[in-house]
């Protein structure tokens, strides 16, 4: 691998080589500005004041004493906080009442926001908030996650095939396991923050999030204006991996602003957002697998079941992965959901595959010891030739060549398939493996490509960098369709005057905005062939890829990968440490390898985290959490990831014109499963729910 950081890079070639972020000074010297620190004049804070009972209604609010506090402006709440709507399906669907704040006296779970107090100063907001009297009238609450739920009800459409009781019965070896997941958090390092203020007759919010003409849409909508009545801006985001939508705090500081007729401010604190900013359902999974003697599939049953909130049906499609990776003669896949007094989940980092993998892949695990078939042997002898439920051709899949690639590379030939036989010192030591797949779709986007008179050229796109490399990615995107080199391309992305386009989202980003960016730049370059004339406004060209991707060809589009763990477990304290990792992927053309290997790597790290550490406890007396913050959800850090490589083998998808498929999903795929088998390889036992905690190793 050749690495440049100067942009030096030969004419065409830009996409495949290694940059660096090209905004990586701005975010290392403090000049990268994000939305919670961006000055305004003028500026209000607003602190959001939410529920302390589960369930209930709001009796009075006594917003007396705290108006007559210094500096406080205001105080909203159901009682005098504008209308907003919900009855509309935007860009994404229904719109997720969750947002919608204020309307109502009903308190549908813990942590449900039930005021804004706006003032002067954030501390002046914050100690109005906190001793804001809030009476409730509250009601029984029922938080309990069970498996076994008599009210759980479909989440989506069973995907059935052939007869499972009866492929079952007639197998030689089954497997018939329940699997569970924690409720999990996606808490990135910077808040949700958002800024409101109307410009003349125009609504501006500077916010965080994963798609500004989404929001923009969305709040459009909520508050029956023009789309161009709205503008969002989000120019740097610390992380948001599916948390970062519509939430609470844009919906309070537009209704702030509008009140107040000043920019108003409000900033999620890292406790809020274990209420306010979603989060991974708990899951349960049955998988049931039937199997020949030589390991082939006759039955596949996998149900999987989450919780929702009253409020927003979230479903958390845990048993989808299982649709896409392997055939059986029968094949049944259910998702199913249960309402219970809790916030609504939402998507977290792979939702439906995090937690779907680690059962199936487990359970995988369990076939192959009851087959006495390896492991990576079992899988390639239940590749398919099409979708399993779909029966549509695969546009690439190569798995196998992943787990060829990593079983090499990890020195899987040399591993003895019986449990708990390798010791040293005194801990026991195992290595485990597990498969990978994550969707590869693309979203309708617009870009615009500018040849600058000075020879340079500037590319607008409403895209998104959450921390993934996008802004990066497109600049060499555009390098390579203009025919120049990087450092000669200005990427401004995050402002939704730019035009519509995909949101950092379904890993369907970088791949989504590639498209759009290589359409206009590659018709700017034909138009410039003929006209060296440019004028000095510039010559703009815009795309919109939406006819392009309505045409995509109906097949089973999916990334690949292979993950491998080696895991060290201490008999006495019942600590297991992840001693290296390996995850070999197939997912499409690796645009910049440097900022593709951060996100497989940061993957695969959250799944050491998965599978070991992280884990919200919900009180059932009080319906919140015990610890809502970093010290009390515990995550992999440093110490925890001694040695991790991730690599890929070759995977275009030929039907995109970059031959992106996507990588910001995949890496914690199969992850959690991979340690899961590893800590049975080393110590005999199958760890069926996460974390794997001492106490349950023990
Ligand atoms: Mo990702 S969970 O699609 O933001």
């Amino acid at each position: 691998m050749t690495t440049t950081t100067t942009g030096r890079t030969p004419l065409t070639g830009a996409v495949g080589t290694a940059h660096t972020r090209v905004e990586g000074r701005d975010k290392v010297t403090g000049a990268a500005r994000y939305a919670g620190e961006i000055p305004f004049t003028d500026l209000a804070h607003g602190w959001l004041v939410l529920s302390t009972v589960a369930r209930g209604r709001v009796r009075e609010i006594e917003t007396g004493p705290v108006l007559d506090m210094p500096g406080v402006l205001t105080v909203l709440h159901h009682g005098n906080a504008p209308r907003v709507t919900s009855d509309y399906v935007g860009m994404l669907g229904v719109p997720d009442p969750t947002a919608a704040v204020f309307q109502h006296d009903r308190v549908p779970h813990a942590g449900w926001p039930v005021a804004l107090v706006v003032a002067e100063t954030p501390e002046q907001a914050r100690e109005a908030a906190e001793v804001l009297v809030v009476r409730y009238e509250t009601e029984p609450h029922d938080i309990a996650f069970e498996a076994d739920r008599p009210d759980a009800h479909a989440g989506d459409e069973a995907a059935e095939k052939g007869d499972l009781e009866a492929e079952l019965a007639a197998s030689d070896h089954v497997v018939d396991a329940e699997y569970t997941t924690p409720e999990e958090h996606h808490s990135m390092m910077e808040p949700h923050a958002a800024t409101a203020h109307w410009d003349g007759g125009r609504l501006e919010i500077v916010d965080s999030n994963q798609g500004a003409s989404w929001v923009r849409s969305e709040l459009a909508n909520m508050f029956s204006l023009d789309e161009s009545a709205v503008r969002v801006r989000s120019e740097h985001i610390g992380g948001g991996f599916g948390s970062k939508g519509m939430r609470a705090h844009q919906v309070s500081a537009v209704m702030a602003a509008t009140v107040l007729r000043r920019p108003v401010r409000v900033v999620l604190t890292r406790r809020q957002m274990f209420s306010l900013a979603g989060y991974r359902s708990p899951t349960a999974h049955r998988v049931r697998l039937g199997a020949r003697a030589d390991g082939r599939l006759r039955a596949l049953g996998h149900r999987s079941l989450n919780q929702t909130s009253t409020v927003y049906e979230f479903v958390e499609p845990g048993a989808g992965v299982a649709r896409v990776m392997y055939d059986a003669d029968a094949h049944h896949t259910a998702n199913e959901v249960v309402r219970l007094d809790v916030p609504s989940p939402t998507w977290m980092r792979a939702p439906g595959e995090a937690p779907g993998s680690f059962a199936l892949e487990a359970a995988f695990d369990e076939l192959a010891e009851k087959c006495g078939v390896d492991p990576i042997e079992l899988r390639l002898r239940n590749e398919p030739e099409t979708g399993p439920v779909s029966g549509l051709p695969y546009a690439t899949r190569n798995l196998a060549a992943c787990f060829h690639e990593g079983a090499r590379r990890f020195g899987w030939a040399d591993r003895n398939p019986r449990p708990g036989l390798r010791r040293e010192g005194g801990l026991l030591v195992g290595t485990g493996t597990a498969a990978a797949s994550f969707g590869a779709g693309a979203g309708a986007s617009t870009a615009l490509a500018t040849a600058e008179p000075d020879g340079t050229f500037t590319v607008r796109i409403t895209a998104a960098d959450i921390g993934t490399g996008a802004r990066t990615a497109l600049t060499l995107v555009a390098a390579d369709a203009l025919g120049t080199t990087p450092d000669r391309v200005r990427v401004r992305i995050g402002d939704s005057d730019f035009g519509p386009a995909w949101i950092a989202g379904g890993s369907m980003g970088t791949r989504s905005w590639s498209w759009a960016v290589t359409a206009a730049a590659t018709e700017l370059r034909e138009r410039l062939a003929l006209n060296t004339d440019i004028p000095p406004e510039g010559i703009t060209v815009r795309s919109d890829t939406t006819e392009a991707i309505a045409a995509l060809a109906q097949k089973e589009r999916h990334s690949y990968g292979a993950q491998f763990a080696e895991v060290a477990v201490d008999p006495a304290t019942g600590e297991v440490r992840v001693r290296r990792m390996l995850g070999i992927f197939a997912a499409g053309r690796i645009v910049n390898p440097l900022t593709a290997r951060n996100q497989l790597l940061g993957g695969m790290t959250w799944g050491i985290s998965m599978a070991l550490h992280e884990e919200a406890v919900r009180d059932r007396a009080t319906g919140g959490h015990y610890g809502p913050d970093l010290a009390g959800y515990h995550v992999a850090t440093h110490a925890d990831v001694p040695h991790i490589e991730a690599d890929w083998v070759d995977d275009t998808d030929p039907e995109d014109p970059v031959g992106i498929k996507g990588v910001g999903e995949i890496g914690v795929v199969g992850a959690a499963a991979a340690i899961a088998n590893a800590v049975w390889h080393a110590t005999g036992v199958r760890h069926r729910h996460l974390p794997i905690r001492p106490d349950r190793v023990l």
